[in-house]
């Protein structure tokens, strides 16, 4: 139920890939608060082309950019504060690949080339996005930054291999850059960490079935939703929420606090 939360917010949207991505659910929601973005994504997973169905149905416009590469950006900063008529108040990154994990490499066996790609990708976009930002001026005050992440940066997932890492310092640098942002431009930056999820990066992960099934028997309150998701960051883009940064929020339905379940431990006795 929409509650006119982003009224007159306007903001970047990175990540939405087909209608499973939790960018995607946000855009949807985000729209429905009465928020107004630009959808970014990879030029290469532009050629897929259903990001024009989100398009159409948000009355957004795409600016292609991939979010390596600080050319792109600064012209899809740029462009988006024309097309959407001025500064921006709210940002999504929501990226994340492996090469290694897409190649089938054990996190024992990397090949480094792969390794830097996953990270550049998965972590130093997220600051390359906001010095982006930062040096552009583009943020309102009291704009808000989110990106996502998986409690893999704080223990030990093996499938997860090295996007384990790229996490930690995905995480890392959204309080090092929350501390600027929030310092200087009076800008919020917070990472959700969010419950396995059935999508195209979720379903990369070796035995992501059983991963996501241990995950919620795990849960108090099940596991949480791409769409769950899109309404805690709705959350975080709102005014209700200002004075929340350089946080790394669990969105996971209690799992991280949760030593067994009643429901792990049957499945484990005897009788
Ligand atoms: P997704 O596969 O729908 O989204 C990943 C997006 O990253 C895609 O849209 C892809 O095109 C984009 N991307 C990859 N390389 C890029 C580049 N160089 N420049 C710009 N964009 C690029 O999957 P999902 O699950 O929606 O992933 C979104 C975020 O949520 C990722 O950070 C992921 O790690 C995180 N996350 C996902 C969970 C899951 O179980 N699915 C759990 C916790 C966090």
């Amino acid at each position: 139920m929409p509650y006119n939360l982003l009224k007159g917010k306007k903001g970047i949207i990175f990540g939405a890939l087909d209608e499973n991505s939790i960018a995607w659910k946000t855009a949807e929601r985000i729209h429905e608060e009465g928020g107004e973005f630009v959808l970014t994504n990879a030029p290469i997973a532009m050629r897929m082309g259903q990001i024009n169905q989100l398009a159409e149905k948000t009355g957004s416009q795409i600016i292609p950019a991939d979010a390596t590469n600080l050319e792109d950006l600064q012209n899809l900063v740029e462009k988006s504060m024309e097309i959407l008529g001025g500064k921006l108040d709210f940002v999504l990154h929501s990226i994340g690949m492996s090469v290694n994990v897409r190649k089938g490499r054990a996190y024992t066996d990397q090949k480094y080339d792969f390794t830097t790609k996953g990270w550049d990708v998965s972590a130093v976009s997220f600051h390359k996005v906001m010095q982006t930002l930062y040096q552009a001026e583009a943020m309102n005050d009291w704009g808000s930054i989110v990106a996502l992440t998986y409690m893999a940066a704080q223990r030990t997932f093996p499938d997860y291999n090295d996007m384990a890492d790229n996490k930690a310092y995905l995480e890392s640098i959204a309080r090092s850059f929350g501390y600027f942002f929030g310092k200087d431009k009076k800008v919020r930056v917070n990472t959700i960490s969010q419950s396995p999820t059935p999508t195209t990066a979720g379903q990369g992960v070796k035995g992501f079935g059983g991963f996501i099934s241990y995950a919620d028997k795990m849960s108090p309150l099940g596991n949480a939703t791409a769409l769950d998701c899109a309404n805690y960051t709705v959350s975080l883009f709102s005014d209700l929420t200002r004075k929340v940064t350089m946080q790394n929020l669990f969105h996971d339905g209690g799992f991280s606090n949760t030593g067994v379940s009643n429901e792990v431990i049957e499945k484990f006795s005897e009788e």
